[in-house]
C-alpha cells in the first residue's frame, strides 16, 4: 500500500540552499524512494516571486514523490501539518553588521516561526535548523516553542561531520563511503572539533582506526582540523557564496538518519540540545531502528575523548548568547 505523504517544510526556500535543497526532498533522497512529499516552502515578500519561480520549476520536473507543493510568504500557512521543518531561511550578515545585530533581526524571525510551528505543525514534528548562527537559531526557536520537545529541535553539524569524512578519504585515498565515525564537537563555527580518535574504515581486513592507516599525527592534529573548521571560507573564497549543494546535501543526510537511523555501529554528529551547562552542542549521535529517538553515544566513548571535549565545549561558551 502506498505511504501517506509526509509534509516538509523548507524556509527561506528560495535561496540558494533551498533551490538545492527542494529537488533533493521531491527525489526521495531525505525521506527515501518510496516515500511520497507535499513540499511547503516559505521566503518573505521581496522573493515571492523567485518563490512562484521554485514551484514552477518543481512541476516542470515531474518528480513521482511530489504530491504538492504549498509557495508562501506567510507563516501560518508555511507551517500547517508539517511534520519535518527544515529551517533555512534567515537574516543575512551584511557589511557592518555585528554578529549580534543578526542575532537580534533572527530572534524576531524565529520567535514568529517557532510559534507557528509550535500552533500549527503536525505533532512530534521535527526541526532541523540550517541558517546561521545554528545552534544559536535552535535555541532561540526552543525558547519559543515551549510545547516542541527540545528532543525534536536540532541543528545541522552533518556538514562539518561529511567534511571530515571527505577529508580523510581523500587522505587515504579510500571511498568516503567506507570511512565512518568521526565526530564534531561544539558549535557548528571556526571554533568546533573535527575529532578522528574513533574513526575507522572499512578495508579487506576489517575495520582500522583512521590514525593508523593515517599514520602521521601532525597532519590529523594540524592541518586536518584547521581544514574542516575553516572549509567556509575556502568555499566563499572560491565560489564567492557560501555553500550550498553540500549544506543542502547534509541537511537530507541529517533528516534521512533521523528518521530512518544509522546503520548499526555508526554515529554521526548533530546539533542537539544539552541539559548539561553548554546548551546547544553538536554530539555524536546513533538513532536506532528508524525510531527518530536520538541517542547520545558520548557516555560509550572513553575519558581522554570527554576531557578533550570538555575542553572544546568551554570554549564554545563565547559564541552561546542566548
Ligand atoms: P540565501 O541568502 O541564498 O537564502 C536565504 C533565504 O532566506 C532567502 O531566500 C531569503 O529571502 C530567505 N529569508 C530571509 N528571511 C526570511 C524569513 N524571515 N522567513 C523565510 N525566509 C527568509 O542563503 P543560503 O546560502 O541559502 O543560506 C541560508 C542560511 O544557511 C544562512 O544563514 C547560511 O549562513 C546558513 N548555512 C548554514 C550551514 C550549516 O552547516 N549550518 C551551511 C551553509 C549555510
Ligand atoms: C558553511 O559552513 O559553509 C556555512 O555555515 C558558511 C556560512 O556562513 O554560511
Amino acid at each position: 500500500m502506498a505511504k501517506e505523504p509526509v509534509r516538509v517544510l523548507v524556509t527561506g526556500a528560495s535561496g540558494q540552499i533551498g533551490y538545492a535543497l527542494v529537488p533533493m526532498i521531491a527525489r526521495g533522497v531525505m525521506l527515501g524512494l518510496d516515500q511520497p512529499v507535499i513540499l511547503h516552502m516559505l521566503d518573505i515578500p521581496l522573493a515571492a516571486e523567485a518563490l512562484h519561480g521554485v514551484k514552477i520549476e518543481l512541476v516542470d520536473a515531474a518528480f513521482p514523490l511530489l504530491k504538492g507543493v504549498v509557495a508562501t510568504t506567510d507563516v501560518v500557512e508555511a507551517c500547517t501539518g508539517v511534520n519535518i521543518a527544515v529551517m533555512v531561511g534567515g537574516f543575512p550578515r551584511k557589511e557592518g553588521m555585528e554578529r549580534k545585530d543578526v542575532m537580534s533581526k533572527n530572534v524576531a524571525i524565529y520567535k514568529s516561526q517557532a510559534s507557528a510551528l509550535e500552533k500549527y505543525a503536525a505533532a512530534n514534528c521535527k526541526v532541523l535548523v540550517v541558517a546561521n548562527p545554528a545552534n544559536t537559531n535552535a535555541l532561540i526557536l526552543k525558547e519559543f516553542a515551549l510545547s516542541i520537545s527540545e528532543k525534536n529541535i536540532t541543528c545541522l553539524t552533518r556538514l562539518d561531520h561529511n567534511r571530515a569524512l571527505g577529508q580523510v578519504s581523500e587522505r587515504l585515498s579510500v571511498l568516503v563511503s567506507d570511512v565512518k565515525n568521526v565526530i564534531i564537537w561544539g558549535n557548528h563555527s571556526s571554533t568546533q572539533y573535527p575529532d578522528v580518535n574513533h574513526a575507522t574504515v572499512k578495508t579487506p581486513a576489517g575495520e582500522k582506526p583512521v590514525r593508523v592507516l593515517v599514520a602521521n599525527d601532525e597532519w590529523l592534529n594540524g592541518e586536518f582540523i584547521t581544514t574542516v573548521q575553516q572549509r567556509d571560507v575556502a568555499i566563499i573564497k572560491a565560489r564567492k557564496l557560501s555553500s550550498a549543494l553540500s549544506a543542502a546535501s547534509s541537511a537530507c543526510d541529517h533528516i534521512h538518519d533521523w528518521v530512518l537511523g544509522t546503520p548499526e555501529g555508526t554515529w554521526v554528529s548533530m546539533g542537539v540540545y544539552s541539559d548539561g551547562s553548554y546548551n546547544w552542542l553538536n554530539f555524536p549521535i546513533e538513532i536506532k531502528n528508524g525510531s527518530g529517538g536520538l541517542c547520545f553515544v558520548g557516555a560509550q566513548l572513553p575519558f581522554s575523548c570527554l576531557f578533550m571535549t570538555s575542553t572544546s565545549m568551554s570554549e564554545q561558551t563565547g559564541s552561546r548568547l542566548i
